[in-house]
């Protein structure tokens, strides 16, 4: 299967984005929900099965646009994981952002790794999360 990357949402519409994202969530965004969050991202850069034109992976970026940017989704779909393609998102979107001074996410300590070995540094952080709200809708 062929994989190609873009930064573009042109053609992309929810029917693109049911390959089962948010895998795990308790309450997954809908596929519709999932295509705002997308369509609201300062930056996006997606995976596409070149032949079915689905979306299997992406990675959005939130930004002011002058100092900082923060990652807050990446996700390969689990059939499509182990082949670099969440190497070459991440890649992408740090590319992307390099003109800025802040580039922050938040992962788990066993994802810690995979962002170390693509330069980034672990660091420490607070969250606040509003479960109620998980699904967007
Ligand atoms: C993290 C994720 C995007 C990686 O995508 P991918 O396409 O499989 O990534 P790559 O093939 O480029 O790299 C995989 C490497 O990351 C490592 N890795 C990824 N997730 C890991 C995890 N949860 N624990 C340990 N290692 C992990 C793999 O061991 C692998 O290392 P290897 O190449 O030495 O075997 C994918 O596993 C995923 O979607 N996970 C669920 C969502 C998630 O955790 N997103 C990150 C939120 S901060």
């Amino acid at each position: 299967m062929n994989i190609r990357y873009t930064d573009s949402l042109a053609g992309i519409t929810a029917d693109r984005l049911r390959g089962g994202f948010f895998a795990g969530w308790p309450h997954p965004p809908s596929p519709e929900a999932h295509l705002r969050i997308l369509q609201g991202s300062y930056a996006v850069v997606l995976a596409v099965e070149d032949v079915s034109g689905d979306v299997v992976g992406f990675i959005t970026a939130i930004s002011d646009g002058v100092s900082a940017a923060y990652i807050p989704h990446l996700e390969v779909l689990t059939a499509y994981r182990g082949q670099g393609i969440g190497t070459a998102l991440v890649q992408r979107m740090l590319a992307a952002l390099r003109p800025l001074y802040m580039v922050d996410l938040i992962c788990d300590p066993d994802v810690q790794p995979f962002y170390a070995r693509l330069g980034m540094t672990p660091y420490s952080g607070m969250i606040m999360r509003h479960y109620d709200r998980q699904a967007c809708d």
